[in-house]
């Protein structure tokens, strides 16, 4: 098939390259031009594992091509729409003013017959607003929502072998049977595989998706908050997870308690979420999603609360090597990202921090260039006061306390991602802090 998708971020250039990968001809636009020449040169304009594998050989086989302007989409009869959907300035709500611009850019292209894909996650009631913008314009072109469940550091293999798809049809029996074709043409290769697939309306396709993180954001606010009363009982956050985790109905994942969640979904989805529930008149019913925002957020003062009383009350001038700038490991996304976020705020009380990444310090750079860097760990950890692990990157979970342990000059570890084992460090001399551990 020929498909195009408009907005080359995270979703769109997964996406595009992902698709061209199963076979589709495939074209990305995007209005930024430096995004778009790294593209067509093979290279993401973001640390994902895997993908410069699949783009270049998308590019090779002449069934993948970029470009800023957006007359290229014709030809292609499928369009995804991949933009971003920001918090709004100084408010919770989304703004999706990129989706309505991609929209508007896309109706002079679109011939009479076209499905256009919604892949963006928006507030309910946007698709439906979408379809009548196309009716309006007179386009003859149909209007579905295809929820993106993508994680990162994984995107490629959850876009080309998803755990489901989601279909958000029109009401139009006629219409539905139509645009639930041309979907199950796109994904042939995953419904051939037995992926699921649930079919509903374009609201019910919108809300799984903000339901789907809500829930994700709870579930780890909900074992932090647990965290929190491990902490002053001397119960242990870790060995409670896995036992409730036992328990199939509550599940083992995603029930690692630390420094909580960022990342460019999960915080901005659920305010998002809350603020369309008001908009809607319904925001008792999900005002725990801002509960849930706070114990998330309290999780990053926690830790700093932890770094200063292990410095006995003090941080000013103190050496703190701070292990993971990004928002989860194997990826460069500093987005809301808690452990950049800590590694400020112990810079803004006088610390001297050291931070270290396996592939977030140019975005950190970029961002708050105020703080120290250092490209080697043992660097970070030379002479350090205090440690303080943030990202739980793999090279970091196998770091060897008795080495580490020649470099500080301190040893006294906080272990924000409760993911070292507490007994080798400590047989290793360290004074190791866990979050809601014994
Ligand atoms: C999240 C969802 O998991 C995806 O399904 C969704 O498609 C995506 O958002 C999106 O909306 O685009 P992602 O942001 O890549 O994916 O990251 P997650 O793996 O969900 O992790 C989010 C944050 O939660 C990270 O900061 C991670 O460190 C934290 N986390 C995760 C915990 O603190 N504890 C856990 O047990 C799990």
């Amino acid at each position: 098939m020929r498909l195009s998708v408009i907005g080359c971020g995270y979703l769109g250039a997964v996406h595009a390259a992902s698709m061209a990968e199963l076979g589709h001809e495939v074209v990305g636009v995007d209005v930024d031009a430096a995004k778009i020449a790294a593209l067509s040169a093979g290279r993401a304009p973001f640390f994902e594992p895997e993908l410069d594998g699949i783009l270049a050989r998308a590019i090779e086989s002449g069934r993948l091509t970029f470009s800023t302007d957006v007359a290229a989409v014709r030809g292609a009869s499928v369009h995804f729409i991949a933009v971003g959907t920001p918090q709004r300035r100084g408010e919770n709500a989304a703004d999706v003013s990129y989706v309505d611009a991609a929209i508007e850019s896309l109706i002079p292209h679109l011939s009479a017959g076209d499905l256009v894909v919604g892949k963006s996650t928006v507030p309910v009631g946007t698709a439906q607003r979408l379809a009548t913008r196309l009716d309006d314009a007179g386009t003859g072109a149909l209007l579905a929502w295809n929820p993106e469940f993508l994680r990162e550091g994984f995107a490629v293999e959850d876009t080309i072998h998803p755990d489901r798809l989601v279909y958000g049809l029109p009401d139009d029996a006629a219409d539905a049977a139509t645009a639930k074709a041309r979907l199950d043409e796109v994904y042939a290769a995953a419904l051939a595989a037995d992926t699921p697939l649930v079919v509903g309306d374009h609201a019910t396709a919108e809300l799984v998706k903000v339901a789907a993180n809500a829930f994700l954001a709870t579930k780890i606010s909900f074992i932090n908050a647990m965290a929190d009363i491990a902490e002053v009982t001397g119960a242990d956050v870790t060995t409670l997870a896995d036992a409730i985790g036992f328990d199939q109905r509550i599940g083992r994942r995603f029930l690692n308690a630390g420094i909580g969640f960022g990342g460019g979904c999960l915080p901005k989805d659920i305010r998002a979420f809350s603020a369309r529930a008001e908009e809607l008149g319904r925001g008792e019913s999900l005002r725990f999603l801002l509960e849930v925002d706070a114990i998330n957020m309290r999780r990053r003062e926690r830790m700093v609360e932890m770094v200063v009383e292990a410095l006995g009350g003090n941080v000013y001038k103190k050496k703190v090597a701070v292990l993971g700038l990004a928002f989860k490991p194997d990826s460069d996304d500093v987005r809301d990202s808690p452990a950049l976020d800590v590694a400020v705020r112990l810079n803004g009380l006088g610390a001297h921090v050291i931070a270290t990444d396996p592939a977030a310090i140019p975005n950190s750079l970029r961002l708050q260039p105020q703080l120290g860097f250092a490209t080697d760990t043992n660097d970070a950890l030379h002479g350090a006061d205090v440690v303080v692990l943030v990202t739980e990157w793999k090279e970091y979970r196998e770091l060897d306390p008795v080495a580490a342990g020649a470099l500080v000059r301190e040893k006294v570890i906080i272990d924000g991602r409760n993911i070292l084992d507490p007994t080798s460090w400590r047989d290793a001399g360290w004074n190791y802090r866990g979050m809601g551990r014994r």
